[in-house]
């Protein structure tokens, strides 16, 4: 069943900026803010929109949290230790809280959303003065003149999952690189994962809406967008439009160069795969979350291809796009899986030579169904396992990292080296690192290198001709 999105009313949006000019007249107002941010890029982006808002509203951005009059943390879930971590520095806070009680702390985003947090947040954090979900972000400005003029903890969680907010603000992090969310929410359930639990269901934004987004920035100087979105292939349902033809029109518009993510391997049709070959503005990259290189334990994460799914799309991909380089996440120790399940998933490593992985130890979510399953795997194995596993992705790299040694690679660069801030170093369109010679003056350049060496985690380039 399809969900139709509801836009956020005209309505709606005015009462926000009057409680932004509201906010602005106050005496007491906070004056400075610091955002501490996890997860994965849909939260950044978040963050940029949130300091937006919170720029609206007078303040200024403070770059270490102990200078700021409100630190907000915005939070992920997907796994335990980023929980964890987040919890901790908010309790770090209370401390500073002691000397500076005027200190605001603001807790957002996937944990919050989670069933239950709020009433948590309320009982067990009573330092914290104000939570919100993800559903309501937009309403940062409402929620926070309630907070500076009732001097009651505010905390507002909204089930409103179909919601789109247009037109926020945004304060970007990078004058060159920009993201764009295309759709929001998650339909796919897979087993492990809490995603579709705090984000909601899928809904893509319009597409004329995203163009705008789009032409705007590219008049703003943006060299490189990268369009965000849980599954980001399966993009259009329900608006009538598809993502191979969102990649083709903004192909057309001259965006220098395009990423997406996370694209789901059962959502990667010949279309797209066609419209990557043709729009010569797309990065050389995909990244294309595996899982598992086992068909048994693919099935009870409920991903809905095979191994041999996976592997004939690789090939289609390669045959189509010869350079194009790949990246994926792998979850080993899942409920039940054997030595010879989790032997599976090296072998696909090595057989798809990916540029790179993230690994992850399988985390239970309470309320999704794994977390129910039996057959949890003792943590020294699974250390064991994961140990293994990024030595078989280690490996890769460096293969691929090799095999590009006299190839030309388009770097779009990001500033100094943080190693040698001699030399400069950006990323090439397979989404790798590389270095070369060069001055703070050629960020947000894209220069051609012809690759010459490589390390464990960069290559090096030198300047050719394109
Ligand atoms: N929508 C994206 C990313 C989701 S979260 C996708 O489908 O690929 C990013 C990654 O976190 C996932 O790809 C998965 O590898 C990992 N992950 C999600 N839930 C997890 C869990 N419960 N335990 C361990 N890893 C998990
Ligand atoms: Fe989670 Fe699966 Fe949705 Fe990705 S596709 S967010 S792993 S449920
Ligand atoms: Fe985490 Fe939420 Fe992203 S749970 S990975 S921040 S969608």
């Amino acid at each position: 069943m399809r969900h139709e999105p509801v836009y956020v009313t005209e309505a709606e949006r005015l009462e926000q900026e009057s409680a932004i000019q509201k906010i602005l007249e106050l005496p007491q107002r906070p004056k400075s803010f610091h955002i501490v941010t996890y997860g994965c890029q849909m939260n950044a982006h978040d963050s940029e929109k949130l300091a937006g808002i919170l720029t609206q509203m007078g303040m200024t951005e403070a770059s270490d949290r102990r200078d700021a009059d409100f630190v907000l943390f915005n939070t992920c879930c997907v796994r335990d230790n980023a929980e964890r971590r987040a919890l901790g520095n908010v309790t770090w806070l209370k401390e500073l809280k002691k000397d500076k009680p005027e200190l605001l702390i603001g807790v957002c985003g996937c944990m919050v959303q989670q069933p239950q947090m709020a009433e948590r947040i309320l009982k067990q954090y009573r330092f914290i003065d104000l939570a919100f979900g993800t559903h309501n972000l937009h309403c940062l400005p409402s929620l926070l003149y309630n907070l500076l003029t009732q001097k009651n903890r505010v905390v507002s969680v909204t089930d409103q999952e179909t919601l789109i907010a247009e037109g926020l603000p945004v304060k970007r992090l990078n004058p060159y690189q920009a993201y764009i969310t295309i759709m929001y929410g998650c339909d796919n359930f897979c087993s492990y994962c809490i995603v579709p639990y705090v984000r909601g269901r899928e809904r893509s934004r319009k597409m004329a809406d995203i163009l705008t987004e789009a032409e705007g920035l590219l008049k703003s100087g943006v060299k490189e967008i990268m369009l965000l979105g849980q599954n980001v292939n399966s993009y259009g349902n329900g608006t009538g439009e598809t993502f191979p033809k969102l990649l083709r029109e903004l192909d057309a518009m001259g965006v220098p160069r395009l990423r997406f993510m996370t694209s789901h391997p059962k959502d990667l049709s010949d279309e797209l795969i066609e419209a990557m070959a043709d729009c010569r503005h797309i990065c050389n990259h995909l990244h294309l979350p595996v899982q598992s290189g086992n068909d048994e334990i693919l099935r009870l994460m409920n991903r809905r291809y095979t191994r041999e799914d996976y592997m004939r799309k690789v090939e289609k991909l390669r045959a189509a796009v010869p350079e194009i380089g790949l990246t994926t996440d792998l979850i080993v120790s899942f409920p039940g899986e054997t030595e010879s399940q989790f032997e599976d998933t090296c072998s696909l490593v090595r057989e798809v030579g990916y540029d790179a992985a993230f690994t992850f130890i399988y985390s239970p979510r309470e309320g999704t169904q794994a977390a129910r399953m039996e057959g949890r795997i003792p943590e020294a194995e699974s250390t064991r396992r994961i140990e293994k596993l990024i030595r078989e992705v280690e490996a890769s790299t460096a293969r691929v990292h090799q095999s590009m040694i006299g190839s030309k690679e388009q770097v779009l660069i990001e500033g100094p080296s943080k190693r040698d801030p001699n030399q400069i170093s950006g990323k090439g369109t397979r989404n790798i690192t590389i270095t070369l010679d060069g001055t703070a003056g050629d960020t947000g350049k894209i220069i051609p290198v012809t690759i010459t060496s490589a390390a464990v985690n960069t290559l090096r380039g030198e300047r050719t001709e394109r």
